[in-house]
């Protein structure tokens, strides 16, 4: 495919950019998840000039520091996770928006500190607070709660709040969650963030799809044998033990990331790009997934967990040896399923997707198979065990493939298969931007679209309560350990294979 050297500026047009000064209070200012993803993000968005001129960060955290203090935090995670030298001259008109107050978020008091302060650092007569809630899922209440008895909703402050998955542990304490949210937001001030969405590939999904006049006609159950879903990874869980107990594969990855895959692949095209009619298309797709009766779950669902091993020449020590994990622990690290939507595109059509940590390769890819030809034209030498494919890698490669076969040159009927391939990176210099850089940007200038509204998450949750349930069951008995550096159990293997048909990578 050709490359496309014309295109320079790739990263946002200047409509698409608030110019709204604002405070961004982040609790948690000094975790894990501001340090990796929401500073380095933030920064990169300054450097590009894609905020506003006028804008104050007001880091929360139990911790004891200065301002000061704080922004050196700042500046040795922008300078870790962007891996990038940070200009001096930038660097430091970059922390002058930073500020810290150390305090405990659990406490009512601390609220009359914290806004006595924000109400400093706000800019003339803006009044724009975005919340950012960057802090264990356990602490969320707690702060809504707090918010609740300041009485934010008196109308002083134009607020916005965003919150990290997950939304509850299961259905009903999301919509318990989401109740407490409402006494203080309402719901088109609430940015719910699943950074895949954020991803330019993910997006493109969309694009593709409704974009382009030669797919859409294929995109059902006339054409399409099946559909995979693969999100590995070649690592474990990066000492995040005390969280992944908790959380364990389905929360963590199957309820969010992988559920916003199938809807994005498998909706209606929306009337229009409304925040609300996107995510319209969404929950419909979600309401459509087939709800698995609990005895489906141990023919349709497989768990796992990692033991130790080698990923190549890494040592990867066993789940249960990880700090902060029950060294009897049947959390599950990997999950693999079928699924199916009963609606009238996708009826009969399969959804295989497996997830999971300490696996043979990072990629996470979309495979659409298509059905064979109707007659094997070329005679039995003609062998169709490869169908037509459409291969959407999402990362780390950013790539769209098309599977098709052709004659094999100089021989009687040899098919042969090739692949057209499309590269963002040879095509789009795409580097260097993270997820949650679009994100920021949509949140300040009020675009929700790529952020979940609470009727998606009821209705994903819906779909995984009962999983989770079935799969409690199951690992009360056992739970399969697999070798890291596979494709997970073997019984995942078979799920697909007592269909007749096998998983793909690339
Ligand atoms: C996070 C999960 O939401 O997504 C992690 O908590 C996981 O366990 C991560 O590793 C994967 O995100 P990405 O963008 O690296 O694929």
């Amino acid at each position: 495919m050709n490359e496309n050297t014309e295109i320079k500026e790739l990263f946002y047009d200047e409509e698409a950019v608030s110019k709204e000064s604002f405070v961004m209070i982040i609790f948690g200012g000094a975790g894990d998840l501001s340090k990796r993803k929401i500073l380095p993000a933030l920064y990169h968005l300054y450097k590009d000039n894609k905020i506003p001129d006028e804008f104050s960060i007001l880091g929360l955290g139990r911790t004891l520091m200065t301002d000061e203090k704080y922004r050196e935090v700042v500046k040795d995670s922008v300078c870790e996770y962007t891996g990038e030298i940070c200009e001096e001259s930038v660097g430091n008109e970059f922390l002058r928006h930073f500020y810290y107050l150390p305090g405990d978020v659990g406490k009512k008091d601390f609220y009359q500190t914290l806004f006595t302060m924000v109400d400093r650092l706000l800019f003339h007569d803006s009044t724009n607070i975005i919340f950012y809630l960057a802090v264990s899922p356990v602490l969320v209440p707690e702060i809504i709660n707090n918010l609740t008895n300041y009485n934010l909703s008196k109308g002083k402050y134009n607020l916005k709040v965003i919150l990290e998955k997950p939304f509850g542990g299961d259905k009903k304490s999301a919509i318990e969650l989401n109740e407490m949210l409402l006494k203080v937001f309402n719901e088109y001030q609430i940015y719910r963030i699943d950074h895949y969405l954020g991803k330019e590939t993910v997006q493109n999904i969309i694009f593709f799809r409704f974009a382009n006049s030669i797919f859409e006609p294929l995109w059902n159950r006339n054409y399409v044998d099946n559909i995979q879903i693969t999100v590995a990874e070649d690592f474990g869980i990066e000492g995040r033990g005390a969280f992944y107990e908790k959380t364990g594969v389905v929360r963590d990855m199957v309820q969010n990331h992988i559920m916003q895959l199938i809807a994005l692949v498998a909706m209606e095209s929306p009337a229009g790009f409304d925040p609300d009619l996107v995510r319209n298309e969404k929950i419909k797709v979600f309401a459509s997934i087939r709800v698995m009766e609990e005895n489906q779950i141990e023919n349709s669902v497989i768990i796992g967990q990692y033991g130790s091993g080698k990923i190549g020449n890494k040592e990867i020590i066993g789940y249960r040896q990880e700090k902060g994990v029950a060294l009897d622990s049947n959390v599950p690290t990997f999950f693999a399923a079928r699924f199916f939507i009963d609606n009238w595109r996708w009826a009969g059509v399969p959804f295989y997707v497996r997830t999971g940590k300490s696996l043979a390769k990072h990629i996470t890819e979309i495979y659409v198979e298509f059905k064979h030809p109707p007659l094997q034209m070329f005679g039995k030498t003609f062998d169709i065990s490869e169908p037509n494919a459409f291969v959407l890698e999402i990362q780390p490669q950013e790539s769209i493939s098309l599977r098709f076969s052709v004659k094999y040159p100089y021989q009687v009927n040899k098919p042969y298969p090739v692949n057209m391939d499309f590269d963002y990176m040879k095509s789009f210099n795409l580097a260097g931007h993270f997820p949650y850089e679009r994100l920021l940007i949509d949140c300040m200038r009020g675009d929700l679209t790529l952020f979940a509204r609470q009727d998606e998450i009821v209705a994903m949750w819906t779909v995984i309560d009962p999983i989770i349930k079935g799969i409690e069951r199951i690992s009360a008995r056992s739970i399969d350990l697999y070798s890291p550096g596979t494709f997970g159990p073997e019984r995942a293997d078979r799920l697909i294979k007592m269909d007749g048909r096998a998983w793909h990578i690339k």
